[in-house]
């Protein structure tokens, strides 16, 4: 074990093998004194917090598409913005998402400030997030550290301390690493090394660029590492959603307070999902109960949720919600497990005729 990383080897390695994604400035046009666009890199790095790449790039192709600048995201209408965002999951983020745009566009000119400290002051900007803007778009040498980062550490230094207890040392390792020179490329040339080379199953160690100086592979664990504390169980939570369709089409919904859980997206009526006794149903009709219940993953819970569908006539004034008509309803606009109610409800209502 004499050999020390560098980070020009991974630098040379970025060179020829940088991914290609709709946020980055490339290598090559780097070095050609192009820079990225800092609201490019801030939307991207928000959205690919706990979602992957692959389902990023649309959303974020369609999002850039509609708001091309943090004045014109600061400007749109809350429910469009949470719309666009359904189906991403974290709704939290898409509601500072909105606060941030706005703060940038009002309190600072609109543009967003070039160093870390700044940045932490913004809504939804954490130190990752903060390190991540300051590295890519600004090029300063912060320490970026993702999931896929932590893994490159671990082997790299062969860590044996399980996470999360393990994120102190490895972000003390990655510090070591991250160069002064070229410090944006660096940073998302580790998270390549991680997503393509250094995977969790089977790392493909013969052509990574730091192959000799990982002392997890000397050892022969890569593939064990990082360790990882046991996860607790998830509970599961039950709850019941009411769907109603009107006569002329339209949909019985409602948009759930800002606050906690999905606030702030579009939903059925229902139930808080706690083992409150269930709330009567948003209006007097003849209600039918689906047999296959709606089952959805949540971080620290699985929920099932028994569906009632009901037709009714207009006109009808409901207890809870409002009638959407049926032009106006996108069901790609509902978080994932209220469209997934949505997709089991349509399938019956049509059926009951
Ligand atoms: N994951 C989070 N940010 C990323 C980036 N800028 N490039 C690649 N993967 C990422």
């Amino acid at each position: 074990m004499c050999e020390t990383a560098r980070a020009t080897d991974l630098l040379d390695w970025y060179d020829r093998h940088a991914r290609v994604m709709p946020w980055r400035v490339g290598p090559a046009a780097r070095a050609k004194g192009v820079v990225p666009d800092p609201y490019r890199v801030w939307l991207s790095e928000v959205m690919l917090q706990q979602t992957t790449v692959a389902t990023v790039k649309s959303y974020f192709e369609r999002f850039t598409r509609r708001w091309p600048t943090v004045a014109a995201l600061a400007a749109a209408d809350d429910g469009e913005v949470m719309g666009e965002w359904a189906g991403l999951g974290y709704y939290a983020r898409a509601r500072n998402l909105l606060k941030c745009a706005r703060v940038v566009t009002h309190d600072h000119g609109g543009r967003f400030p070039d160093n870390r400290d700044a940045l932490l002051t913004l809504p939804g900007v954490g130190p990752y997030t903060a390190s991540a803007i300051s590295a890519i778009a600004f090029d300063r040498a912060e320490t970026v550290v993702d999931g896929n980062v932590e893994r490159v550490m671990a082997r790299l230094f062969d860590i044996h301390t399980p996470l999360p207890a393990a994120k102190p040392e490895l972000t003390q390792a990655a510090s070591q690493l991250t160069p002064s020179v070229r410090p944006g490329d660096y940073a998302q040339a580790v998270m390549d090394l991680g997503a393509t080379i250094c995977t969790p199953r089977a790392p493909a160690c013969g052509i990574c660029p730091w192959r000799v100086p990982c002392r997890a592979r000397a050892a022969g664990n890569q593939a064990d590492l990082p360790r990882k504390s046991p996860k607790t169980a998830k509970p599961t939570r039950h709850g019941i959603a009411y769907v109603a369709q009107r006569s002329d089409g339209a949909w019985l919904l409602e948009r759930r307070p800002p606050k906690g859980l999905l606030g702030g997206m579009l939903g059925w009526p229902g139930s808080d999902w706690s083992d409150a006794p269930a709330p009567a149903p948003p209006l007097d009709a003849y209600w039918h109960s689906l047999t296959e219940e709606a089952r959805h993953t949540f971080t620290h819970f699985h929920l099932r949720l028994q569906i009632e569908v009901a037709r009714v006539e207009a006109p009808t004034m409901p207890s809870r919600g409002a009638f959407l008509p049926a032009e106006r309803f996108n069901p790609s606009e509902l978080p994932t497990v209220m469209r997934k109610v949505f997709d089991l409800a349509h399938g019956a209502l049509e059926n009951l005729g």
